[in-house]
């Protein structure tokens, strides 16, 4: 039996309220699957989503707290006990809590472009990631992409097109209708938006 997981409030979480086995069961105090968000920004594309499908769990995380306090904020004004923002590096917080085949879907929008040739190394959608994110997606299960900058939309087909873990899916509309701050922002400015989904399929070879 594991000892209660206690947040800063109940739907907030810093690294140091994390313990393992991280129960995920335990975390939403329900069963239901579970989706995580990774770079959640301010929470909007996590509020709306989880308002309109009680049914699932989504793990916001974001590195910037002033920006998580306002889908906190978000959050509590819907009374929304589906989801849980967690303050942390999303690598450590995967690598190190999120156990195998336990994530139905993952949701990367709109990641950190840095744009500098010499700063392109840091843009988390990397092939490590999505290895990362393929052992922990159930089979069956979703990765999300979104981003309004062609170069980094480029770069993710190219590491998509690279792994056999995920195929490719249209994205669903259960999930397209729900937009990000920063997608209503590009959107407004009429900046074109890139969307990929995929299929977790099982590994074809070792
Ligand atoms: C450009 S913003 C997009 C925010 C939101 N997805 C949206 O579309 O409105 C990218 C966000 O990812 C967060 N982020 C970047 N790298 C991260 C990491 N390694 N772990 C957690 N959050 C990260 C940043 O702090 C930032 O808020």
């Amino acid at each position: 039996m594991s000892e209660n997981i206690v947040g800063v409030t109940p739907e907030f979480f810093i690294l140091a309220d994390l313990y393992k086995p991280f129960d995920l069961a335990e975390l939403f105090k329900n069963e239901n699957s579970v989706e995580l968000e990774i770079g959640a920004g301010r929470g909007d594309f996590a509020v709306e989503y989880c308002a309109d499908h009680p049914d699932v769990n989504l793990i916001a995380v974001e590195r910037k707290l002033n920006y998580l306090k306002r889908g906190i904020n978000k959050a509590k004004q819907r009374d929304l006990s589906n989801i849980r923002f967690m303050n942390v590096e999303v690598q450590h917080f995967l690598e190190e809590y999120i156990e195998r085949e336990s994530l139905q879907a993952a949701h990367i929008y709109f990641p950190d472009p840095w744009p500098k040739k010499k700063q392109k190394k840091r843009r988390i959608v990397q092939l490590q990631l999505i290895k990362m994110l393929s052992e922990r997606i159930v089979s069956g299960g979703h990765l999300h992409l979104r981003t309004d900058h062609a170069d980094y939309f480029e770069q993710m087909m190219a590491v998509m097109a690279e792994q056999d873990w995920f195929e490719v899916v249209e994205t669903p509309e259960k999930v397209s209708r729900y937009k990000t701050g920063f997608e209503r922002r590009f959107v407004a400015d009429g900046l074109p938006i890139f969307y990929a989904s995929y299929r977790r399929v099982s590994v074809k070879s070792a």
